[in-house]
């Protein structure tokens, strides 16, 4: 068994607010693994706006403006993460960890000691599926891998068979099983047409990627500055972010007034256009609104043509061994931006959050 040393390398969030409480330390103690857990010597881990959200107080109900990263609220909201409930700090944030497995507990299979595997962020209840008490999500209910070593536990990992970098194998946990598991709720198929908003960034590459490996039709919105990019992702028609007329420029890119499917992480002032732009019988599925949390809606719009509106977090069991088959399979392609030592997480977030990026961004550890 690889030696492990007594302290690591983290970077610390030490309460909501600012950037000033993620906090960089040398002497974090490294953490040992209970019965169930595998320990991971962490090779990379992608950045999220969870990290952000979380970290700001974004996810308070009393919050209603686009994520910003400034501090929304403080250590004394009620709400201030995804489950509605108050954090425990100190916290070590990042959910999307790849790594060496370096030791395991006694419930885990030993086997797993020198693979590399990812981790699946959900934390469940594996005795009792159905205990919606029992979930958190790796980096916010538990510490995840912006640190040197992290636990996970033996259900949430597998090994992954890949010719990819740990920093590309990063890019894929929260945003793809997040995109996998939005198309399970809207069941995309082939014959669908589906427009994906912030089609530029982690969850909206996946979508593009996740719905064409189903044969569906995929209609891209980003910044123009991002198309190339995107068009890498091999849409079927690329759209502006907020086009002045948007049934106007589906029609001219598509042949089709309309879409079968929205799959939408943006929101905002944008909303109306989109829930314009469904047919009659229509979905709508929602899992993030980084432009804004609160949204218009003439609810003619939703009874008249007979529509469906999804939201989607908590991902179902089967995603993320779905998930690793594709990257092992080669169904879908690695969009990382860019990569930064984890001593300069701040400045990666800080990067993540003006988004002049296109995928995503990934800390390494060595
Ligand atoms: N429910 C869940 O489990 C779950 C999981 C993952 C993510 N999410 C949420 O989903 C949302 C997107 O996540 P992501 O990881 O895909 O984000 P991301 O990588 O930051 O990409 C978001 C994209 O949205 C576009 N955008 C449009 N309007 C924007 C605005 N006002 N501010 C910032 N960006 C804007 C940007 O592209 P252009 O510049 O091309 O417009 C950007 O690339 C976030 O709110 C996140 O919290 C939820």
């Amino acid at each position: 068994m690889t030696s492990v040393p007594k302290t690591m390398r983290a970077f610390v969030l030490t309460g909501h607010g600012g950037f000033d409480k993620l906090e960089w330390n040398e002497n974090w103690p490294t953490p040992e693994p209970g019965d169930d857990d595998v320990l991971i010597k962490v090779h990379a881990c992608g950045l999220n706006n969870t990290d952000v959200n979380t970290r700001s107080g974004w996810y308070s109900k009393s919050v209603v403006e686009a994520t910003t990263g400034e501090a929304q609220s403080d250590d004394g909201a009620e709400d201030p993460s995804w489950g509605g409930a108050p954090l425990v700090f100190p916290r070590i944030q990042g959910a999307d960890a790849v790594g060496t497995v370096v030791a395991v507990g006694r419930n885990a299979d030993p086997g797993l000691v020198g693979k590399r595997v990812m981790v699946d962020p959900w934390q469940r209840n594996w005795n009792d599926l159905s205990d919606q008490s029992g979930l958190g999500y790796f980096g916010s209910e538990c510490d995840g891998g912006f640190a040197d070593y992290t636990l996970a536990n033996v259900r949430n990992v597998l090994p992954v068979n890949s010719e990819l970098s740990s920093a590309e194998l990063a890019t894929f946990s929260c945003s793809y099983t997040t995109a996998e598991n939005m198309l399970n709720r809207a069941q995309v198929a082939k014959g669908d047409r589906v427009l994906v908003t912030g089609a530029s960034g982690g969850v909206g590459s996946a979508l593009l990627q996740l719905a064409k490996r189903r044969s569906a039709v995929t209609i891209a919105m980003a910044s123009k500055a991002k198309h190339d990019d995107v068009e890498r992702l091999a849409p079927d028609a690329i759209l502006d972010r907020d086009p002045d007329d948007l049934l106007a420029a589906l029609h001219q890119a598509t042949g089709h007034r309309s879409v079968t499917v929205v799959a939408d992480i943006v929101g905002g002032p944008a909303f109306c256009s989109l829930i314009d732009a469904l047919g009659r019988g229509g979905r709508y599925v929602c899992s993030g609104a980084i432009a804004g949390p609160v949204v218009d809606l003439d609810l003619r719009q939703l009874y008249l043509r007979d529509l469906t509106f999804y939201g989607s977090t908590v991902t179902t069991t089967d995603v993320f061994p779905a998930l690793v088959q594709y990257i092992e399979r080669s169904e879908i392609k690695p969009m990382l931006a860019s990569t930064f030592p984890l001593d300069q997480l701040k400045v990666a977030q800080q990067a993540f959050i003006d988004k002049k990026h296109v995928g995503n961004i990934v800390v390494t550890m060595d």
